[in-house]
């Protein structure tokens, strides 16, 4: 297993962030992280990010609000007023997030109109100031998210740039999506796939401040390259390969934290079946839940069938948790789940047997 020491973890931060899963807007919402969090206990989760605006202004226990099992949770905030910044992260930390993160990656038109995600990282000196303000605002880690760089920027320097500025302004960590954003001519989904991934420059910045935790991010599909990443990283974050193949969660405590045994996913799905009944009589509907569990079998028998019930039945407004129940004995009497399961569909989700 490739991991910090323990006194290195304390010493850098006092959150274990080796593994983490991405902020990803209109995916990891509240629902979406409490499933993720059966599957693995350990992970760092993060919300969608959340403008300072709307954490300032907006309906804080819609926008804000989470179940105390979503621990541990960073907040990402996307701004660039330092003022603002600081008292928004005052906001999240008194709302019980563990950690603040930054948003300077993300390259949506929204965010390029309101100046901030990846356009900051053109101002590293602005970047390094909200830093410094939610510091100073907040006891809880404040991190920062970022890119190599963006348009013709050269990854060297620029990326160089904005890590020397917010650790120079005190940042707990930087996670860093291992390639370039073009802010124009490029969508935001092309964004996420057509600037190559560049893992050697994240690499060379640990080398060069292998004091700070640098985490890694982008492209990482499996376990087995996330234990490859933490060889030379202190941390790696899963973004869609999560989302849409979740039951790879089911792993990372067994790998990286010293669990005895991945988790069962019918043991998930029980538990979402209790928490879609809370979410239910509180007039969620089911749909809001089942949407991020549609992955959850991929790979294994039964996968379509899942699925199927899930999106066409569980789509219905008034679907109750029986849909998951039948959908889970549809799995079960295809042999997808782990009592019937065979060792290739297994090792096609990337689960272990348990
Ligand atoms: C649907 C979607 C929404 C995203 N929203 C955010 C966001 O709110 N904040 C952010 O920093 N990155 C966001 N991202 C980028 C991811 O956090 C991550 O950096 C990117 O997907 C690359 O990681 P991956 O290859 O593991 O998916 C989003 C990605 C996706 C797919």
């Amino acid at each position: 297993m490739a991991a910090l020491s323990k006194e290195k973890a304390a010493e850098m931060n006092s959150l274990d962030k080796r593994i983490a899963v991405a902020p990803m807007m209109d995916w990891t919402d509240r629902h979406c992280r409490f499933f993720h969090r059966q599957l693995t206990r350990h992970a760092l989760l993060h919300t969608e990010m959340i403008v300072t605006e709307a954490v300032l202004h907006g309906d804080r226990d819609r926008l804000l609000g989470f179940s105390p099992a979503e621990h541990p949770l960073a907040l990402q905030i996307g701004g660039s007023d330092p003022a603002k910044l600081a008292r928004a992260a005052r906001i999240g930390q008194d709302h019980g997030y563990d950690e603040i993160n930054l948003n300077v990656g993300c390259p949506s038109d929204r965010v390029r109109s309101g100046a901030f995600g990846a356009c900051l990282m053109r101002e590293p000196a602005l970047v390094g100031d909200c830093v410094a303000a939610m510091k100073a605002a907040v006891t809880i880690p404040v991190t920062v998210k970022c890119r190599l760089g963006v348009d013709e920027q050269d990854p060297g320097p620029a990326l160089d740039a904005l890590a020397d500025a917010v650790v120079g302004a005190g940042c707990d960590g930087l996670w860093v999506h291992a390639r370039k954003a073009w802010l124009s001519g490029l969508s935001p989904k092309e964004n996420r796939e057509v600037p190559p991934l560049d893992y050697e420059r994240v690499y060379a910045l640990k080398r060069r401040l292998h004091d700070v935790f640098i985490g890694i991010n982008g492209g990482v599909e499996t376990l087995e390259a996330a234990a490859d990443h933490l060889r030379p990283m202190d941390g790696v974050m899963l973004g869609r390969a999560a989302y849409q193949r979740p039951a790879i969660l089911a792993d990372i405590d067994r790998r990286f934290y010293g669990a005895s045994t991945g988790v069962r996913l019918e043991t998930v799905v029980e538990a979402m079946i209790t928490y879609a009944g809370i979410e239910r009589a509180r007039g969620t509907r089911l749909h809001q839940i089942t949407r991020h569990m549609l992955g959850l079998f991929h790979g294994r028998a039964g996968a379509r069938l899942w699925r199927r019930i899930l999106s066409v039945r569980g789509g219905r407004p008034d679907a109750g948790v029986a849909v998951l129940r039948d959908a889970l004995a549809a799995v079960e009497a295809t042999g997808g789940t782990d009592h019937g399961c065979n060792g290739s569909a297994a090792a096609a989700s990337g689960i272990v047997a348990v």
